[in-house]
């Protein structure tokens, strides 16, 4: 079909880069839903689009989405002030040194929420780990971010539909009567953000994380309607709650899956917390995100490893009229890659052994590098340390699977379920 181009090819999974790279070559130009794209499959291409900033443009597209997916009015999402401002300003406040209330929040949440959470399951109940994990996750990320008048209930289901909507938003050439479930969906989500944000007190928005407050500050001193605020701040809950929480699940249905490692994870877990002055896991769940990988290698290897399985990222760039799409995917699965044969395995110990050598880039690269990365980090380890810490968990079935069609956007979502039963673990 000519609109489609290679797209169906690309969301059957990993075979398309491999079979495209091996007959065009590693930079092949596809034509994807109506445009043509320059896909770069290879590393020393991808570090070379990565470096090369002037020549490869990023902000185009960042800008670009903010309208057309995030709603943003077109002529303030191209305003002088987003370059100034806007981007840089949220960039500054998400590094390792900024983000410390908001882990200590997060923290604050998780260590209340999963322990009432426990609690409050019957001893044989099925439940589905995936929504289990994203439920907290969503409510306490979001609430550390935006407060905890934020309305993490009332928006997690129209905050998913949103998300499924998002690859149709981001199709510059569909016919708009296709693009209206999507447009709705979007709708909904900017009215309840808009709603909430009329709400806000004078002492709630002390509260907010920086990075939002920062992006806030910009659109008040220039007037922008509240309608384009509502779209700033749903880009960035996108941001937050798209890839994290996935994050999570997959680290966690892998680590299951290979149940040897728990004693381990646990030990090593036990041990970080004996040493910590109070020694309680509330200490650390509120390391530094530096201090908390460096406590807990094997965890971290887990999280590493499934970064490298479980993501698919596309960064965009735009060279005079080309786009150029940096595909991160096959450097980091085909067996054919510097991660060897058994690439396609989820084996975290190739990340304490010395064998990780090859190149990953979960979270992009260069100017568009994910700026949430470091509080991802915190975040996700935060979680399962605690999440392995206070439960224990029965598997009754797992069709859990990447869904290839969300490819480009950062973390595989799951489909199919995995079902578990799980208890309070009586700690020794
Ligand atoms: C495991 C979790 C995460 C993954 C895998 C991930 C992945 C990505 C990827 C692939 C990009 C685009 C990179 C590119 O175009 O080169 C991105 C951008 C971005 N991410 Fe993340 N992300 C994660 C978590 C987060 C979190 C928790 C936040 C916010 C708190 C966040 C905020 C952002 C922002 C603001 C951008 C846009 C940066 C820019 O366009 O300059 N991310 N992320």
């Amino acid at each position: 079909m000519p609109f489609l181009g290679s797209a169906l090819s690309m969301t059957k999974g990993d075979a398309f880069w491999r079979d495209t790279a091996a007959q065009y070559g590693p930079v092949f130009r596809a034509r994807v839903m109506g445009e043509t794209r320059i896909f770069v499959t290879t590393t020393p291409v991808i570090n070379y689009v990565y470096k090369n900033s002037s020549n490869f443009d990023f902000f185009f597209f960042r800008k670009f989405i903010t309208a057309t997916v995030f709603g943003m009015s077109m002529d303030n999402s191209f305003h002088p002030a987003v370059d100034s401002q806007l981007f840089p300003g949220p960039h500054r406040a998400m590094q390792p040194g900024a983000i410390a209330g908001s882990i200590t929040r997060y923290a604050d949440l998780l260590e209340v929420m999963l322990p009432a959470r426990l609690e409050g399951l019957r001893p044989d109940e099925g439940v589905d780990l995936a929504n289990f994990a994203f439920d907290l996750i969503y409510t306490a990320s979001s609430k550390a971010f935006f407060s905890s008048s934020f309305p993490s209930a009332a928006t997690k289901e129209p905050f998913v539909a949103f998300d499924q909507a998002f690859p149709l938003l981001n199709l510059g050439k569909l016919p708009s009567f296709a693009k209206k479930p999507a447009e709705k969906a979007r709708e909904t989500m900017l009215s309840l953000v808009e709603e909430w944000w009329d709400s806000v007190t004078s002492e709630e928005r002390e509260t907010l994380a920086p990075a939002l407050m920062a992006m806030v500050e910009v659109a008040e001193a220039e007037a922008w309607p509240k309608r384009d605020v509502a779209a700033l701040l749903l880009g960035d809950l996108w941001a937050l709650e798209a890839n994290a929480p996935n994050g999570a699940i997959w680290a966690i249905a892998e680590i299951l899956r290979h149940p040897h490692i728990l004693p381990t994870l646990r030990s090593e877990i036990d041990n970080a917390i004996s040493r910590l002055d109070p020694p309680h896991l509330s200490t650390l769940l509120h390391l530094p995100q530096s201090q908390l990988v460096l406590t807990l290698p094997e965890l971290n290897a887990c999280f590493q490893e499934t970064l490298r399985l479980y993501t698919d990222s596309f960064s965009l760039r735009v060279v005079q009229k080309d786009c150029v799409v940096c595909v991160s995917r096959p450097n980091a699965v085909s067996p054919e890659s510097e991660w060897g044969v058994d690439a396609p395995n989820w084996d975290h110990t190739r990340f304490l052994d010395g064998r990780a050598k090859g190149v990953m880039n979960p979270f992009g690269g260069g100017v568009s590098m994910c700026e949430g990365r470091h509080f991802a980090s915190a975040e996700i380890l935060t979680f399962i340390a605690s999440f392995i810490t206070l439960a224990d968990v029965t598997v009754t079935s797992d069709t859990l699977m990447p869904d290839a069609q969300r490819v480009g956007l950062g973390m595989l979502q799951p489909t199919g379920t995995f079902k578990v039963r799980i208890a309070s673990r009586s700690r020794g």
